[in-house]
């Protein structure tokens, strides 16, 4: 697809999208492209999983399986896994990258120079090699999780793959949703739960470098608590192009 027309049809899917509620939204998406990659980070962002299960049954579902998450997160991917009719799709880093990283740097380097590079073995490049042959992805960004996602749009182009690959149509329907909204609709429609959240963690990443937030601090402090705001983004969601979440 030329870089024209996606261009084309983000902006004409996000003309279609615009005012629509998370379920329209998601099921808009489907449609359009039924072999659709819907990320999961194993967290509140179950509410898409059951959204997208229904509107597409046997819909892909992936996890970053960065082989540092908690064993809640996993359990809780499994159960996930178990209740909905989907099919899930665990990506682990590619194993020379990573075998090289501990060799030369340890199992805890991120404390030492930066999360960018651990998170470039076991997330980002996972996830390029994922989305090389896909047409569309879709994630859980919302504008109130940090000040740097505040813009974040309900469909746009990801450049992310680069000049190696097409530009993806990227859906993050829960853009405008605050955190009260989704919570609300875990609550009336049941769904289950990350068990972490009960424990204090409201964003969860990986296991080290993931803490429970105290009340009054902003939702992703818990997250590489170590650096400072403006590096909270491991990657996954960064625009080649703009540099924008
Ligand atoms: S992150 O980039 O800092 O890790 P965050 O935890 O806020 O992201 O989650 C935002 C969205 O990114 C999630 O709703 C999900 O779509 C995607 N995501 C984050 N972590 C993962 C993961 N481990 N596997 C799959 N998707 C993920
Ligand atoms: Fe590595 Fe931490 Fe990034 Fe996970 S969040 S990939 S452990 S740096």
């Amino acid at each position: 697809m030329s870089v024209q027309k996606a261009e084309d049809i983000a902006a004409q899917l996000a003309a279609e999208c615009a005012g629509q509620t998370p379920e329209t939204i998601v099921r808009l998406a489907l449609e359009r492209f039924p072999d659709l990659r819907l990320s999961f980070s194993g967290s509140e962002d179950v509410v898409l999983v059951q959204m997208a299960s229904r509107a597409r049954p046997g819909v892909r579902v992936f996890c970053l399986d960065t082989g540092r998450l908690h064993q809640q997160t996993l359990e809780f991917i499994e159960q996930v896994r178990e209740r909905y009719p989907i099919t899930l799709e665990l990506l682990v880093p590619e194993h020379e990258a990573l075998e090289r990283l501990v060799r030369e740097k340890g199992l805890f380097s991120f404390y030492r120079d930066g999360h960018q590079e651990c998170c470039a073995i076991r997330k980002v490049q996972p996830l390029l090699r994922h989305l090389r042959d896909a047409g569309a992805w879709m994630s859980g960004l919302r504008r109130d999780q940090a000040a740097n996602r505040s813009e974040v749009p309900e469909v746009q182009l990801d450049h992310s793959l680069g000049d190696a690959g097409q530009p993806l149509i990227k859906f993050n329907p829960l853009a405008k949703w605050t955190s009260a909204q989704v919570w609300d609709y875990i609550h009336r429609n049941e769904l289950p739960c990350n068990p972490l959240h009960k424990k204090g963690y409201v964003s969860i990443g990986c296991a080290p470098c993931t803490r429970p937030i105290l009340p009054g601090q902003q939702e992703r402090e818990g997250r590489w608590w170590w650096e400072s705001r403006e590096h909270k983004e491991c990657g996954l969601h960064r625009n080649e192009r703009t540099g924008n979440v």
